[in-house]
């Protein structure tokens, strides 16, 4: 694998075998430490974050690299300088993986276009966020071993998230079913292309899941008004504590981060028993350390 642009494509077989990488990249796990010594990874956020940034630069000096850290942020991105010419110049400086998101869908797939070195999406605009959707299987099979026959529901704004769609593609392809459930106006079209289940109704789906995963409310990308209020989207999407006691016995709650506490999920929810939303992120270091051995 020399890029990792997107889920889309990647065969069940694959997806396990990166899974099983990553066990290997447990945090007390020290497996090929040394694999990237002397290497540069460049992470070129164009786009905020916290836990992708953070994690891929966590993932990428405990495998043994030096780690450049761009934002747009203060950069001659200011002064009209184009996508590819930033990724070149920054390519020129020697790194072995380009760490890239980017606000519009295809970034990194252009940019995969016009270097020599890896490209890693790290979120493209409302496309693929493939290595959330990792972590997130992987967290979903180290509670279940394995996806076959698990209901996961995804709950809220699926027409801006690429975290949905990279976890459609990539949690059918593991075998779980897959319910997308949101207001009409936030369920985009080819849901159903993608291998997810479409409902309006949060409680009536609700107690079939085996994991909910509420996405955030993405009011950033929002240029027309999608629902009547933040609160009544909350009173008919949001979970809170009463909707969380109708899930079955066990079942998990997961957020891909950051929340939008009170709004997609209550704070007793995401601070709660059922919560795994602390495991995704420590499980995210452990896939990513994965992608970059195999990308660089
Ligand atoms: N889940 C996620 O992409 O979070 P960040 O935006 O903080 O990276």
């Amino acid at each position: 694998m020399r890029h990792l642009l997107g889920i889309e494509g990647w065969r069940r077989e694959e997806i396990e075998t990166l899974l099983d990488r990553a066990e290997a990249h447990l945090p007390r796990g020290s497996a090929n430490a040394s694999v990237l010594q002397g290497k540069v990874v460049a992470n070129l956020f164009f786009e905020d974050s916290t836990r992708t940034r953070t994690s891929f630069e966590m993932a990428a000096k405990m495998l043994g690299a030096q780690v450049l850290n761009w934002t747009a942020a203060g950069s001659s991105v200011s002064k009209g300088e184009t996508l590819l010419d930033t990724v070149r110049n920054i390519e020129a400086t020697g790194p072995v993986a380009l760490v890239i998101r980017h606000r519009s869908s295809g970034a990194p797939h252009l940019v995969a276009k016009h270097v020599r070195c890896a490209v890693i999406n790290a979120g493209d605009g409302t496309h693929e966020h493939p290595s959330q959707a990792l972590l997130d299987a992987f967290t979903l099979r180290k509670h279940w071993g394995k996806l076959d026959g698990r209901t996961v529901l995804i709950v809220g704004d699926i027409l801006h998230s690429r975290v949905a769609r990279s976890n459609i593609l990539c949690l059918t392809a593991l075998g779980a079913r897959v319910v997308a459930c949101g207001p009409p106006t936030l369920l985009p079209v080819g849901l159903k292309e993608l291998g997810a289940e479409v409902t309006t109704n949060l409680d009536a789906a609700l107690p079939q899941a085996d994991a909910v995963m509420c996405l955030r409310l993405q009011l950033e990308r929002q240029s027309e008004s999608f629902f009547p209020s933040t609160r009544e989207f909350s009173r008919l999407f949001g979970l809170n504590v009463a909707r969380s006691e109708k899930m079955k016995s066990g079942a998990l709650v997961m957020h891909p981060g950051p929340i939008n506490r009170g709004v997609e999920l209550a704070p007793a929810v995401a601070d709660g028993a059922r919560s795994v939303i602390l495991e995704q992120v420590a499980n995210g270091v452990a896939v990513r350390r994965a992608i970059l051995e195999v990308c660089s």
